[in-house]
Order: C-alpha cells, then structure tokens, then sequence
C-alpha cells in the first residue's frame, strides 16, 4: 500500500498500557505479523516512527498495543507506512496449531490465532499476561502457561512464536532441548525488534542472528521460519 493516512478511533487499556483501534484504507490494514510505522505529524518531537504490530484486523482498520504512545486519543490523525514485511503464514492443513509468547505482549499472536480458528484449526496459547484479557481473546481458543510449552509438542503439528530475540535465545532452555535439536513440524517466530528505518534495511537496528549471517527484521521478517534463525 506505501502511505496512507489512519484515525484513531478508540483506545483502552491492556495491562496497564495504551491500546488503540486506528481505521485506514484497506490496503494499509496490515496481515497478521505484518506491521505498519505511524507517526502523528502533531507530535513534532517524536524522532522516528512507531511501529504497530496488528492485534485485532478488521476490513478497515486494524487495532494496535499495549504500549502505545500516551498522547494518542480518539480522533488523533496518524501518518502510515505499510503494511511492511513478511507475515505469519502457518500451513492451511495444520489442525492443532501452538502459539506461544516468549516475551513482551501476546497480542501481537492474536491475528495468526483467530484466522487459525477460523480455518478450523485447535489453538492453544502459553503465555504470561493473560490474567484479565481474555475478553478479547477467541473463545476457542485454550491457554496454558508458558512453561508448559514442552508438554504441547507431542500435540501439536504447528508453532507460531512471538518473541524479542533475548526471548528467543530462551528457548531452547524452556523445552529443555540441546543444541542442534529441530522442531519436527513448521514452525515460525515474529521477531520484536526495533524497526526504524520501514523495510529501506539501511539502518541494521533490526539486524537478527540466522543461521547463516544476519537477516533483517524489517524486510526479510519480523516473521521467520524458526530454522532460519540462530536460536
Ligand atoms: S529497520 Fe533499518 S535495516 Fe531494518
């Protein structure tokens, strides 16, 4: 899409910090891991964009947070970039599909969730933070804590991550494995990582470790095949 122009048409609360539905045209709604860059053109001290990770996806529009910037209100006008990058996309013929946040906020997996739902797909997701939000999560959709994980690899037939890549370096100690052990059905992690530059890969802030070299977040991601990354 490039640039549009979005409204914030709502915001709440999650956990503390600020969440907010933004309606733009839609071709700039991003796909589930995708993300747009948005800067309110009011806000001149803000140096660089922000970029939104989509939690709920509507026809036109797409909700975004927690953690966004305080002085967004209801009416703010944003300028957007995107949608950027390369999205979720777990195999149509998984039926019992895992999700798991390793780090940070489990909203960025909702989108890959609910259209796995949707498609007939049991989901369970491990997680911390849950506690008081599942109103907006699907009811379908089971939870379990993070350090169950291990006991859903024997179930499951696909895995979507969402972690920062400290988070990421953690993982092999949760499901207790040593290194060089591969998961034995697709799997694939949205990397959070700063993304300043919109997918231009000028900057390298979101340089990530691969398993050959560095990929960038920002063009080549921030949603990975898992066994493309060092982890
Ligand atoms: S955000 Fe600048 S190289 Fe990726």
């Amino acid at each position: 899409m490039g640039r549009s122009m979005g409204k914030i048409t709502g915001v709440w609360e999650e956990n503390g910090e600020l969440a907010a539905r933004i309606q733009c045209p839609a071709p700039g709604v991003p796909a589930p891991g995708q993300y747009v860059l948005a800067s309110d053109p009011a806000d001149r001290a803000a140096a660089l964009p922000y970029r939104l990770f989509p939690t709920a996806i509507e026809r036109d529009g797409f909700s975004a947070g927690p953690g966004l910037p305080r002085a967004w209100l209801p009416g703010s006008v944003l300028a957007l970039n995107g949608p950027l990058g390369r999205g979720f996309a777990l195999p149509e013929a998984a039926r019992r599909a895992a999700f798991a946040c390793l780090d940070g906020s489990p909203a960025r997996l909702r989108p890959a969730i609910t259209t796995a739902i949707s498609r007939g797909c049991a989901a369970i997701l491990f997680s911390g933070g849950l506690e008081g939000a599942l109103d907006r999560w699907p009811n379908a959709l089971e939870v379990a804590p993070l350090e169950s994980l291990p006991e859903a690899l024997g179930w499951a037939d696909a895995l979507a991550l969402a972690a920062s890549p400290g988070g990421l370096a953690g993982l092999r100690s949760l499901l207790g494995w040593g290194a060089g052990k591969r998961l034995p059905f697709p799997a694939q992690v949205l990397v959070d990582v700063p993304l300043p530059c919109g997918g231009m890969a000028e900057c390298g802030a979101c340089a990530v470790r691969a398993r050959r070299g560095y990929r960038y977040a920002c063009r080549d991601g921030p949603v990975f095949d898992l066994d493309e990354l060092e982890w």
